[in-house]
């Protein structure tokens, strides 16, 4: 993949950011209304979406924010060719930092190397459980107590990657998956614009796989679910 110059992009104090969306984008949203906050160091500079009619195009540009759409099934079987296209609007506009956010394709290793330590995703589970999809339905059967969201880097490998992040909820006896999709997914809320902060005050660094927060392990939170 070329990896075209950005010299043409100027250096900005907030990093510019593209979320990256498959659907109606609520962890998007979330984003754009954080960083809306004064001294938020990062500003949502572009809404990409591969498939034309994503909920959340609507909502972005509501917001003011710009958008983008490409379209994956034009590119057939070639997914270098679309992971191209999309470094390509990437680079237009001069975007320092990707978000994933229920982008639901499989980027090539070529694609993840050229944004390594750049592009975060949110994963509703507590990596490195329950990858793929329907993680609160396999939760509730795996009697799981506990359950959550993780945003982590992006690698090759799908829902894996360093750790930024992650939130957790309490499992309830009585849950129904629509209820805990829910507990979560208001956690992810929470935890995707925290992660990004950090990344984009260059608060994280990656040592041996692990995220270190400001040259520091995370700290025991002590949080036992139920409290002992
Ligand atoms: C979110 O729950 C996100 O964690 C999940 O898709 C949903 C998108 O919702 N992502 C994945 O499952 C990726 N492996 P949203 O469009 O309302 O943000």
């Amino acid at each position: 993949m070329t990896v075209r110059s950005t010299s043409s992009c100027s250096a900005m104090t907030r990093k510019r950011v593209a979320v990256l969306i498959s659907g109606r984008g609520s962890n998007m949203a979330a984003l754009i209304e954080a960083a809306k906050a004064p001294g938020y160091p990062a500003g949502i500079a572009l809404v990409l979406s591969n498939i034309a009619d994503a909920g959340g195009l609507e909502t972005a540009r509501k917001a003011g924010i710009e958008t983008a759409v490409v379209d994956h099934k034009s590119f057939g079987k070639d997914r270098a060719a679309f992971d191209r296209a999309m470094h390509d609007v990437l680079l237009a506009h001069c975007i320092d930092l990707v978000c994933l956010a229920g982008f639901m394709r499989l980027l090539t290793p070529q694609f993840t190397a050229l944004w390594s330590e750049r592009m975060l995703n949110i994963h509703p589970a507590l990596l490195p459980a329950f990858k793929g999809l329907d993680t609160h339905k396999r939760a509730l059967e795996a009697k799981a107590k506990v359950h959550g969201a993780t945003v982590h880097f992006v690698v090759p490998e799908m829902d894996a990657g360093p750790i930024i992040m992650q939130g957790v909820v309490a499992v309830r006896d009585d849950d129904t998956e629509a209820a805990l999709a829910a507990r979560v997914l208001k956690v992810e809320h929470t935890i995707y614009p925290a992660a990004l902060k950090l990344v984009a005050e260059g608060r994280v660094s990656v040592v041996n796989g692990r995220c270190l927060i400001d040259g520091n392990a995370v700290p025991d939170a002590g949080s036992l679910i139920p409290a002992a």
